[in-house]
């Protein structure tokens, strides 16, 4: 029996969270779901973003399904994103982002890439302070993180090739032309941690040519490997080409437990609608499945999607007009559909 933690979190977490909860109920399998709070609404409750409590939890879990929290711009005393905190307790330094073409016309055909973003350093150290009308913010860059994060992607590209049947390729993204110093030494470590992979094809790229071709030809990717904030921003953008932040799934990964997350926030613009897209959230539970070696029920889950999203069932972000709960159910149904079909060959 396996034990996840469910940490919901504020705005539509509280409603993506619950509706791919039941998309993994529907799959019948031997788990026990164990809640959780985090974010902005528990901080003002209990004075505490992440509470010990929830910390816990997730230690105690084989994995953890996080929806999102709001981080108020420009901050507040005592208050730090919950999942920056967990990343960084958990020692959960690799961000896989997996970019897939979804059936229908929002999204551009073609596209199989996996976006492997550096999680615990760069510019989101932390390190940020005023000194009169100057801020500053340290990029920190380290040799170590760099290394291990450039394995993870080498890893990861062998493991996709494989099961894809085609010739990895790696992009080393960064912007060393201008942060000679910071990106100089990622670009170093990367291109070191490369060539113990021979297999591998290894290009490096830009950030900002990078942007470009992301839209351009999003086709010719396969893997890229790069820094926090360039993987954060790259990944919002690649995420557009196949639906948009509602679709896009994500997997923190390294040491204890691992957590899985929709790459979107808390949209407030929509939260409490009942219209929130439960996709991304969807395809974190296929991301955390196969992460626990349920590697058929990850399968059945991500065709039930694929399958609601090809028959038309679509919520507003998409161009539809389905309600969470409506595709929710549409997708629960369609877990029915591929069971049988499964067991029938
Ligand atoms: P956001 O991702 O919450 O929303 C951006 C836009 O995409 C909005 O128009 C929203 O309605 C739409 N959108 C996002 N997810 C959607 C979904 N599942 N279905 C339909 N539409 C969806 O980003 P935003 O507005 O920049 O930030 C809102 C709050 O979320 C902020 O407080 C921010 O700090 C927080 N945030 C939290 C993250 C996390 O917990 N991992 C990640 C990103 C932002
Ligand atoms: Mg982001």
């Amino acid at each position: 029996m396996k034990t996840i933690c469910l940490i919901p979190g504020d705005g539509i977490g509280q409603e993506v969270i619950p509706a791919a909860t039941q998309a993994l109920q529907a799959l019948k399998l031997d788990l026990t779901f164990v809640e959780a709070e985090a974010g902005f609404d528990c901080f003002q409750r209990c004075g505490e973003a992440l509470p010990a409590a929830t910390l816990e939890k997730v230690r105690k879990s084989d994995a953890a399904l996080f929806g999102a929290t709001s981080s108020p711009s420009g901050g507040m005393k005592g208050y730090r994103s919950p999942i920056l905190a967990l990343r960084r307790e958990l020692n959960l330094y690799a961000n896989l982002r997996p970019v897939l073409s979804l059936p229908g016309d929002c999204s551009r055909p073609g596209i199989d890439l996996l976006i492997v973003r550096e999680n615990s350093e760069g510019l989101y150290s932390g390190r940020e302070w005023r000194e009169g009308d100057t801020a500053i913010a340290e990029r920190v860059i380290t040799r170590a993180a760099s290394e291990r994060i450039v394995r993870v992607a080498c890893e990861q590209a062998l493991r996709r090739a494989e099961s894809r049947g085609m010739l990895p390729t790696l992009t080393v993204v960064h912007k060393a032309n201008v942060l000679k110093v910071s990106d100089g030494l990622f670009r170093e470590c990367a291109m070191r941690v490369a060539q113990e992979y021979p297999q591998i094809a290894v290009r490096e790229m830009l950030v900002d040519a990078a942007a470009m071709k992301l839209v351009k030809s999003p086709q010719s990717f396969d893997v890229l490997v790069t820094t926090n904030l360039f993987g954060d921003i790259l990944s919002d953008e690649a995420s557009a080409l196949v639906g948009g932040l509602g679709v896009a799934p994500s997997a923190n990964v390294g040491q204890g437990t691992p957590v899985f997350e929709p790459v979107h926030g808390s949209a407030p613009d929509i939260a409490g609608q009942g219209i929130a897209n439960p996709v991304g959230a969807m395809l974190s539970c296929v991301m955390m499945l196969e992460a626990l070696s349920e590697v058929q029920a990850a399968r059945v889950l991500s065709e039930a999607v694929y399958n609601t999203l090809a028959n038309g069932i679509r919520t507003p972000d998409l161009g539809g007009s389905a309600t969470t709960g409506e595709f929710t159910r549409a997708v629960c149904q369609n877990i029915a559909h591929v069971e049988s079909d499964v067991k029938k060959h």
